[in-house]
């Protein structure tokens, strides 16, 4: 599936959407450059979890947990060497805790991504113009 957002919000709509469609245990791995809207989408499918917390990058923890319906697991591997790294913080502990995982900057751990990944590629148009490629849904 292919769709094409003009602002923000409707990437932020789109993860809404995309959410109600995940169960838990899934892991959703994100790609784009730095400004793509991965955080953006993330933020929609927050709220698409009946997340109640404010979400933003975790550049500096890797990870942040939010409680949700299901809980949101929200990974920022921008500073991660190698998947061997994502291993260390206890990713298949993250992936048997019923939540849902997502990854930014999944560019830097493709060995650690399960085969049934749903895998969301941000790529910029123009100023305001986001083209989001989503694969292996359900
Ligand atoms: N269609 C769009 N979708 C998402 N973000 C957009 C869009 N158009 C402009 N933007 C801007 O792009 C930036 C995206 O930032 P962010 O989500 O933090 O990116 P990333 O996490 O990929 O680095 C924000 O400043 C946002 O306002
Ligand atoms: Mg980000």
């Amino acid at each position: 599936m292919i769709v094409v957002t003009h602002s923000e919000a409707e990437t932020e709509a789109l993860g809404q959407r995309l959410a109600q469609c995940l169960h838990a245990g899934t892991v959703v791995a994100l790609f784009g450059d730095l400004g793509a809207g991965k955080t953006a989408f993330t933020r929609g499918l927050a709220r698409g979890l009946q997340v109640e917390e404010p979400v933003s990058s975790p550049t500096f923890t890797i990870v942040n947990e939010y409680p949700g319906h299901p809980a949101l697991f929200h990974f920022d591997l921008y500073r991660l060497k190698n998947a061997e790294e994502l291993y260390d913080i206890g990713w298949e502990d993250y992936l048997n805790r019923d939540g849902i995982c997502v990854t930014e900057w999944s560019e830097n751990a493709r060995e650690a991504l399960p085969e049934d990944a749903v895998r969301v590629s941000i790529t910029r148009v123009d100023d305001q113009t986001r083209q989001i490629e989503v694969e292996g849904m359900l």
